[in-house]
């Protein structure tokens, strides 16, 4: 039986071009440089999914031949904001969609001494004017949602950013992560590529892809 999905805000792009990508990206036996390669060719179609979240209005043009009723996309106050070491690839995808984009950064590590692996928050560093933006939060994994819910607790906290002015973009997530982020910040909006099935006794998703940060950095 599947597991029960529950969150009010979640976003799941239908894509078949995702589906090829991702066979690459979880193989085991794929390297550091094939994963880099296939994971920017599947950051690249998530950060595009998670651009299209934010504000919009309709908007008619003219083709060469004839209107076309389409849509703008408020991109002027955005704040690109990783969860550093993984959330910055993810990062660079997002970059190469809006090169004008502002950044932000949270350092936040989970204790991988302690079973629960609880996260701790080191350093962030956002942008003048911050409280006026839109966010696309970007980590490319959502697991216990740990280190999401510390960097919007600073985000809020320290920056007075909007709840609902957040979009979290990832590309694994599983039933857990969901939960955490459903009881926490039920207003955040998040952008995901695939729900796993669950956790294992590491906090590690399953099937997922192993570690990210370390398959993308060749940190293995
Ligand atoms: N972070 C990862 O990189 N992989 C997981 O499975 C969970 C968190």
């Amino acid at each position: 039986m599947s597991p029960k999905i529950s969150h009010p805000n979640l976003v799941v792009p239908h894509s078949k071009a995702l589906r090829g990508l991702f066979t690459k990206l979880r193989d085991v036996n794929t390297n550091c440089q094939d994963f880099t390669f296939y994971a920017k060719r599947a950051m690249r179609i998530l950060a595009e999914e998670a651009i299209a979240e934010l504000p919009s209005k309709e908007k008619t043009i003219n083709t060469p031949i004839g209107p076309y009723n389409g849509v703008d996309i408020e991109v002027e106050k955005v704040c690109a904001v990783s969860i550093i070491r993984s959330g910055d690839a993810l990062l660079e995808s997002v970059r190469e969609c809006l090169p004008s984009v502002a950044v932000g950064k949270i350092l936040i590590q989970r204790n991988e001494a302690s079973k629960e692996k609880e996260p701790i928050f080191y350093y962030s560093k956002m942008p003048p004017g911050v409280e006026d933006m839109h966010i696309l939060l970007c980590d490319p994994m959502l697991a216990t949602g740990g280190s999401a819910k510390a960097a919007i607790d600073c985000m809020i906290e320290k920056y007075n950013i909007k709840k609902d002015r957040i979009i979290f973009a990832n590309i694994i997530t599983c039933p857990e992560g969901l939960q955490a982020m459903a009881e926490s910040y039920p207003e955040v909006k998040i952008v995901t590529a695939c729900i796993d099935e669950g956790l294992n006794e590491d906090k590690y998703i399953v099937p997922g892809l192993g570690d990210y940060g370390d398959r993308f950095f060749n940190t293995m």
